[in-house]
């Protein structure tokens, strides 16, 4: 029998602050629906400085640890997908191997592509072990990030952080991934960008969603390509993106996962052996089905709304907010997942969903996570954001999560909460 690979369980971790989405909008003077319906948005998540990329990693990392009683011993590999580390040269999966006290006997590294990062770690986690290479070890891939754009800017209401450690091993109780049916697309823009030396990202943003949605056709089109030769999908009275139970996309604000899905659409009706519609019109309208959206995205998403934008662990915080409601429902059941990254890179893949993925879900309880925030006004916001890097809050880390206390002749120091 082919071996089963993929993602064993997963555990996140956020900042212990957020915002409530409506009342920035007012505090903006914009009418809150734009950010509600308009970006699909509810609340979001504001990171300190003590809560980097680091200390966000090493605390979704120990809770995944801790809660799947992950053996040390058998990890081979570690990766970190960001784009938010915190130093040019070392990575921040050296810091979470430090704080967690792993072996010293496995690969870490970093691996940064904007919100690709994660995925392309992931997959080389995944054909790491499928390739025999891992010899039966497992790996854990963290994506980790804090998207900011800065106060009073359109990209405002779009950020958030958090991270999403997901462990990766040949006994995928959550998610067995199809390995070698993967499509990728990869092009030069300038969509947006974060120069050296900036906290905020640069973005041209109506242009970016350009750049995903033509990403997400090819690489789309060259999954389903291979996908139809192993006779995964199949052209008929459904199309192949219909015959996926859910398609999970990167969300970088939570309307981006319709359109996304809209234009997953439109690949199928405008290639379809027997067109279903003769006008563009009629395409465009077919593409944008409610219903199709309704029962193929829109429960994915429910984390996202809460926490805004996570970069590299969006699309992974989608998977867990999908299996956190539906991983009974979905057992045994194909799903595709759309990663996208700024710049820009994109890979469509599917997998099936585990039969112990409810189960792993309850272990893993991401509730108990989100339940633990607390919600601040817009003027403490504003005053989080304007904190300098250099010196953190001292604030105590919460019970089991990491926080950067002190940062001493350039280099950073963390501490765990009991
Ligand atoms: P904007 O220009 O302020 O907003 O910025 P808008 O005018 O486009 O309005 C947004 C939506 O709200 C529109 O809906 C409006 O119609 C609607 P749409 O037509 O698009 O469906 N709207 C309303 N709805 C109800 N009631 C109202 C109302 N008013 C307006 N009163 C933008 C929006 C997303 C461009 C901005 O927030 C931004 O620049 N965000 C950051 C960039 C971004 O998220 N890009 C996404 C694709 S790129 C990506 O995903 C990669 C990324 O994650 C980075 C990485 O890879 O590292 C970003």
């Amino acid at each position: 029998m082919k071996k089963q690979v993929g993602i064993e369980a997963l555990a996140i971790a956020v900042p212990r602050r957020y915002v409530d989405i409506e009342e920035l909008a007012r505090a903006r003077g914009v009418d809150p629906a734009k950010y509600t319906a308009g970006l699909g948005a509810k609340e979001m998540a504001v990171a300190d400085p003590g809560e980097d990329a680091v200390a966000l990693a090493a605390s979704a990392a120990a809770r995944l640890m801790r809660t799947h009683a992950v053996d040390p011993a058998k990890l081979g590999m570690l990766v970190v997908g960001t784009e938010t580390g915190v130093d040019h040269s070392k990575p921040v999966a050296s810091h979470v191997q430090g704080l967690l006290k792993l072996p010293s006997s496995m690969r870490v590294y970093d691996s940064q592509h904007a919100c690709y990062g994660g995925t392309a770690g992931l997959m080389a986690a995944v054909e790491w072990i499928a390739s025999g290479a891992a010899g039966g070890r497992s790996a854990m891939v963290i994506c980790s990030d804090i998207a900011r754009y800065g106060l009073n800017t359109p990209g405002e209401p779009t950020q958030g952080g958090g991270a999403v450690a997901l462990l990766v091993s040949e006994q995928p109780d959550l998610l067995a991934v199809d390995v070698g049916l993967n499509g990728a697309c990869s092009m030069d823009v300038y969509d947006f960008w974060r120069p050296i030396g900036r906290r905020e990202a640069v973005v041209d943003g109506h242009y970016s969603i350009k750049c995903y949605t033509d990403a997400l056709s090819g690489a789309y089109r060259n999954w389903r390509e291979r996908a139809l030769a192993h006779e995964v999908v199949r052209w008929g009275a459904t199309m192949p993106g219909e015959q996926l139970a859910r398609i999970l996309y990167h969300v970088p604000f939570c309307k981006m996962a319709r359109k996304a899905h809209t234009q997953l659409r439109l690949c199928d009706i405008e290639d379809a052996p027997n067109a279903p519609a003769s006008t563009p019109e009629g395409r465009e309208e077919l593409a944008k089905s409610s219903a199709s959206y309704n029962a193929q995205v829109a429960s994915s998403l429910d984390l996202n709304a809460r926490v805004g934008n996570v970069y590299t662990a969006s699309l992974y915080l989608a998977l867990a907010g999908l299996l956190n409601t539906e991983g009974a429902a979905l057992a045994g059941q194909r799903v595709g997942l759309l990663s996208y990254g700024s710049g820009c890179a994109s890979e469509f893949y599917s997998g099936v969903v585990g039969d112990k993925a409810a189960k792993r879900m309850a272990t893993t309880n991401v509730e108990a996570v989100m339940a633990k925030r607390e919600r601040v006004s817009v003027a403490e916001y504003e005053r989080i954001m304007n904190l300098s890097y250099e010196n953190p809050e001292s604030l105590p880390p919460q019970a089991g999560e990491f926080r950067l206390s002190e940062i001493r002749d350039h280099k950073r120091l963390y501490t765990q909460g009991p």
